[in-house]
């Protein structure tokens, strides 16, 4: 275990901080009225529905379909877009596998972009770079709930006749331009795991294309349109939300701007601490975008420190506060499910397919924006239970921290 970082010193703060999330009475009552109707799932339910309606609502969107995770919320958007096999999606290397996974499970192949170290998302320059014939979707990620630069990144796509997919699990209430996230491209998917709300796990598909709004539903549904007759039209899973997951979420829904209103609160303390110290830096935030932090993170300069960043988060949850440090052991290119391909049995698929028509090694992969976004970043997490004092904790942690390491 760590040690805090001045002998005789008592750490910064000693008692746990508050929950990830607002649950309560609220999720209680509409839970009891699942149970009281006896309709636990959301075939014959109705807070499924109802949680759709309300969030399509808050999003400003058409059409949304809950799922039973943000993994399946974006593999059902890879399903809607329906790619053949060996097509390639482009997207990010910093992010949770559950981006990939859904490429993957429809025998697509992800190809991996480089990110803007300083914003953590996609490097629009190096997505045109990665752009072949084979090429059918981006799948962009806000990093942390800070909104890519999407006018770019759409124009880029619409030149090549791309579909664009935002995976929001990090960015619910993100807003790009005025508008929330997941409404800009053509499909947008959400989390409720470990995110902004929670349903225990879940997640949410939208959308505001007429011509995807059947197999939206349909994909999360074994196929099957149910009606006019119970038919399966294709391969497809069940990732049907319960109504009691429903019924939660409904309640969330309600306390969820809130939620991000206090985060944002919180972050904002946070970047004056950060901003007036040296070696220390900002998530870069787009001009026009409104980052919706899931978690905070701030970046560290190396040279400027005595020790790197898992040492710098190490210090400070001695000190008393949660800080991470790398966000991820490495890019995702670099787990072994990728890098050694261990997919379907030993057939190496997708990648062995015949007509993938190239060779993908991510083994020999290097994007040195990646790596250094992992190299600099220290990730807080940032709960909507924080008050002024909790805050104020991160601070002084973070000034005795730096000052501590910093190289004179
Ligand atoms: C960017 C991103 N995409 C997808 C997922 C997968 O979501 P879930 O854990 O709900 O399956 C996560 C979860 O951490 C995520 O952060």
């Amino acid at each position: 275990m760590a040690i805090a970082i001045e002998r005789n010193s008592p750490p910064v703060r000693s008692g746990a901080f508050g929950p990830q999330w607002d649950l309560g009475d609220e999720e209680i009552e509409e839970l009891i009225d699942v149970i009281r109707a006896g309709k636990l799932s959301r075939l014959g339910g109705t807070k499924v529905i109802q949680f759709e309606k309300e969030f399509a609502a808050q999003q400003g969107v058409k059409y949304a379909q809950a799922v039973t995770s943000g993994t399946a919320a974006v593999h059902t958007a890879v399903g809607v877009i329906d790619p053949n096999p060996g097509d390639e999606i482009i997207t990010t290397s910093i992010t949770d596998f559950g981006t990939v996974i859904g490429i993957l499970y429809q025998n697509a192949i992800p190809v991996f972009a480089d990110i803007n170290p300083a914003t953590g998302n996609l490097d629009v320059n190096d997505v045109a770079a990665k752009i072949t014939p084979r090429t059918k979707a981006i799948v962009l990620v806000h990093l942390f709930g800070n909104p890519g630069d999407l006018t770019p990144l759409i124009e880029l796509a619409r030149a090549h006749n791309l579909f664009v997919v935002e995976d929001c699990a990090q960015s619910q209430l993100a807003e790009y331009k005025g508008r929330p996230v997941g409404s800009w491209g053509d499909i947008g998917c959400f989390s409720f795991g470990g995110k902004h709300m929670t349903t225990g796990d879940g997640g949410m598909v939208v959308t505001n294309r007429d011509d995807f709004s059947d197999r939206l539903k349909w994909f999360t549904d074994k196929g099957n349109p149910r009606q006019p007759v119970y038919e399966h039209n294709y391969l497809a899973p069940n990732y049907r939300m319960t109504d009691l997951q429903g019924a939660v979420g409904l309640a969330q829904l309600k306390k969820v701007g809130a939620a991000v209103a206090k985060k944002q609160w919180a972050a904002n303390q946070l970047s004056e601490v950060i901003t007036s110290e040296r070696g220390l830096s900002l998530q870069t935030v787009l001009p026009e975008a409104r980052h919706s932090y899931w978690v905070y993170a701030f970046h560290m300069d190396p040279t400027r420190f005595r020790v790197p960043a898992n040492q710098f988060a190490a210090a400070l949850q001695a000190e008393g506060v949660p800080a991470n440090a790398p966000y991820l052991v490495y890019p995702i290119y670099k787990y072994p499910a990728l890098a050694q391909k261990r997919t379907y049995g030993t057939s190496g698929f997708p990648w062995t397919y015949p007509g993938v028509g190239r060779d993908i090694d991510y083994g020999s992969l290097s994007l040195p924006g990646c790596e250094r976004f992992l190299e600099t970043a220290i990730v807080m997490p940032m709960n909507p239970s924080y008050s002024e004092r909790d805050v104020e904790h991160f601070g002084i942690a973070i000034r005795k921290v730096a000052a501590h390491y910093r190289v004179k």
